[in-house]
């Protein structure tokens, strides 16, 4: 099977986790942009969707799904997304499509976090995929020497804007020991929106698109 036949197969098989009558979260990405096209076959039977990124929420309203403010929602019972990277901690490294703040703050708020991947996602340490940093324009130098200081190698995702108006720092060859711990350092440097690591709120389940079928973690 091609990656993209694992992320269309982890993208229909989230369907299992939407409940009817909830407001569903969506994310952001290829592999999430499947689970879209799954969505639409029972729109009549959810309320509607809360969606991490304008590219997301264009295709939801393209298939006539309501698409909430997040304020306007009082409780979201699911939100599935894909990922760059994932452990067996279900930690995750996301942000490869610009879209990680929303992405985080849709998660904070689910109750369960569904997590669909092609099989290529999983790794034993996080961290060969450049992690994303969020940043404020005018600090973007400022947070890329802290970045050093923190052991990696920043470099700025030119010509890309984020949906909050923001700009990116994709920082490589971090070995990430203790994701827990770097999530809330990278946050804690003045400047920084947020980062792509998904520790402190990880997923709750994760299906994995392999040669075998789609597996799932827990
Ligand atoms: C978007 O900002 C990301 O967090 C995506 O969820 C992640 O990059 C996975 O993307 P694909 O589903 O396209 O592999």
């Amino acid at each position: 099977m091609t990656q993209d036949e694992l992320k269309k197969a982890v993208g229909w098989a989230a369907l299992e986790y939407v409940q009817e009558d909830t407001v569903v979260g969506v994310g952001t990405g290829s592999t999430a942009s499947h689970f879209i096209d799954a969505l639409a076959t029972i729109k009549h039977k959810i309320e509607g969707a809360v969606s991490s990124s304008d590219a997301s929420t264009e295709k939801l309203k393209s298939y006539g799904i309501p698409v909430y403010e997040l304020n306007a929602v009082d409780e979201i019972e699911v939100y599935v997304d894909g990922a760059d990277e994932i452990n067996e901690h279900m930690h995750m490294i996301k942000g490869g499509g610009a879209a990680l703040t929303r992405e985080k703050i849709i998660a904070a708020v689910a109750k369960k976090f569904v997590c669909i991947a092609d099989g290529s996602k999983k790794v034993g340490i996080l961290g060969d995929f450049p992690l994303p940093v969020e940043v404020i324009p005018m600090a973007r130098s400022y947070v890329a020497r802290e970045l050093v200081k923190l052991g990696g190698d920043p470099v700025w995702r030119e010509g890309v804007i984020t949906d909050n108006g923001n700009v990116i720092l994709d920082v490589y060859n971090l070995q990430i020991m203790e994701p827990t711990k770097l999530e809330q350092e990278i946050n804690m440097i003045t400047g920084v929106v947020t980062n792509g690591l998904f520790a402190h709120r990880g997923a709750d389940v994760c299906l994995l698109g392999t040669e075998d079928g789609v597996v799932t973690l827990t």
